[in-house]
Order: structure tokens, then C-alpha cells, then sequence
């Protein structure tokens, strides 16, 4: 498959994985739509990147916001949802809204948004519907029950969406990263999180990596998508 020209949505684009993924798109030729809350970071991205990239910020969580979306985006080819929030705290002392609003973004927001953008890829009969999991899409570290529940949750939705829009011509791939040099765990505010990750050794992954790994989902040959590709910085396990 060739990337040029196809349009694009990455949903979380503003920083980390998802905006080395609209530069890598775009730079390859593709039309991307970028999608996020922060207008400023979107604005910086068009910035450095052009006319290949058009920016549509909003909360993936506001349904109004995702049908206007879904909507201004006209054709997309492929979906790349990379929009994701931890969750991370000591089981016994986590406020369930943490759990709530975790929930309507790693899982409930990428189904609904999904749903609308498959809708059009059914009717055409050509799309590729990219998911970014995490390794604990199939393990769970301690402090991190709940975020491995949505990962879990998000390996499912997209196996799921696998069978049921192949008879479409809908590719559908989970990529599934390890601990990455985003700002992702900037978000932990539990001391015991903050404790614990700032004593991890392991190196972590660069978001370029996972970027390219999506590059090369999107551009292998029609007919065929790897179902799963998994990255894990050197020395996680
Ligand atoms: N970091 C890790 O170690 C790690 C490991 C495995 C998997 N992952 C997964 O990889 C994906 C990318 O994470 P990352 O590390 O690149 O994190 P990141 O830099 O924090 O990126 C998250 C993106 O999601 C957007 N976002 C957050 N809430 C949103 C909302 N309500 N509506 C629209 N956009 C929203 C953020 O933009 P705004 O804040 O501007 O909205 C940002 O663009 C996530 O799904 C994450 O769970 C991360």
C-alpha cells in the first residue's frame, strides 16, 4: 500500500507518539487530520509540518464533538486512535472518577469514533483502523490495574473489530508499546507512582519507534495487516 495521498486521522496528536505520527504521514505524502484538545500544540504541529496536515481540536470524550469530527473529516483511510490517559494509583486508594474518565477515553471514545469512521470505510470497502494498546494490554504491573483493564479492554475491541469488518475490506491492527519517553506519565500525581516509575531502570522507548511501527502497518500490502506488532524498550518484561 502506498501511504501518499491517503488521508489520515490521528487521534492524539498533539504530542508524544501521536504527533511523530502525523509528521511521519505527512512527510510521506498523506493528507493527516490531527486530533486533540490543545489548539497550541496542534497549531505548532501544522506549524512544522504544512499543508499536509489539517488540525480539528476537541475532547474525544464530548460526543458532540466526536459527530462533528467524524463529519468534517470526510474519506479517512485509515484511523490511527492513539488518544489515551493512565489511570495509575495503589488499588485501594484510587478515586473511581480516575477510573470513569479513563475508561471513556481509552475505550469508550476509540469505539464511538471508530464506529462512525468504520461506518464510511464499510461503505467503501477499504480502510485500516490502527490501535495503540500497551504491554498491559496483556499483563498488569502493580499500580496500574485499572489502566491494564482499559488496555485489556482496547486488545479486545480491536481483535473484535478485526473479525467483524474484514468482510468490509477494513484492516485492523493493535500495536502494543512498552514504556515510552512521552509525557504520558507525567499525569501520575499518587506519590507511590511517582515513586515507583522514577525508580524504574529499564530504558524507555522513543515515540519515533512506535511511529515508524505504525508507518509500516499502514503500508503493508492490500489484503494483508499485521494484527498485532509489540515494542518493548530493552529490558522490560
Ligand atoms: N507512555 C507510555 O509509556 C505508553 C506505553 C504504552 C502505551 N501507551 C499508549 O500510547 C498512546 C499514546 O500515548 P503517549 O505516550 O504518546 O502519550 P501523550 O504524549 O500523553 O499523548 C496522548 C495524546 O492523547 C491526547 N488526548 C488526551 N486526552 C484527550 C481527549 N480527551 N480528547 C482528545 N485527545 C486527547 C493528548 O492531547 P491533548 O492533551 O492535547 O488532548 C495527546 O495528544 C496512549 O493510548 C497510551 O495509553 C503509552
Amino acid at each position: 500500500m502506498t501511504i501518499d495521498n491517503k488521508t489520515v486521522l490521528v487521534a492524539g496528536a498533539s504530542t508524544g507518539v501521536g504527533r511523530e505520527t502525523a509528521l511521519m504521514f505527512a512527510a510521506d505524502g498523506a493528507e493527516v487530520i490531527a486530533v486533540a484538545r490543545s489548539e497550541d500544540k496542534l497549531a505548532s504541529l501544522k506549524a512544522g509540518a504544512g499543508d499536509n496536515i489539517r488540525v480539528i481540536a476537541g475532547d474525544l470524550t464530548d460526543p458532540g464533538f466526536t459527530d462533528r469530527l467524524i463529519a468534517e473529516a470526510g474519506a479517512v483511510d485509515i484511523l490511527v486512535n492513539l488518544a489515551g490517559r493512565t489511570a495509575h494509583a495503589p488499588f485501594l486508594d484510587a478515586n473511581p472518577d480516575m477510573w470513569r474518565g479513563a475508561w471513556e477515553l481509552n475505550v469508550h471514545a476509540l469505539l464511538v469514533l471508530s464506529q462512525g469512521i468504520a461506518r464510511g470505510m464499510a461503505a467503501r470497502r477499504s480502510g485500516h483502523i490502527i490501535n495503540i494498546s500497551s504491554v498491559l494490554a496483556r499483563q498488569v504491573y502493580p499500580l496500574t490495574t485499572f489502566y491494564a483493564a482499559t488496555k485489556h479492554a482496547t486488545a479486545a475491541v480491536t481483535r473484535g473489530m478485526r473479525i467483524e469488518l474484514a468482510e468490509y475490506g477494513i484492516r485492523v491492527t493493535e500495536i502494543a508499546p512498552g514504556l515510552l519517553d512521552t509525557e504520558l506519565m507525567d499525569q501520575a500525581e499518587h506519590p507511590a507512582v511517582v515513586a515507583a516509575y522514577a525508580k524504574r531502570q529499564n530504558a524507555r522507548l522513543p515515540a519515533a519507534e512506535v511511529a515508524r511501527a505504525i508507518i509500516y502497518a499502514a503500508g503493508t500490502a492490500a489484503g494483508t495487516a499485521p494484527e498485532l506488532i509489540a515494542l518493548n524498550p530493552h529490558g522490560q518484561i
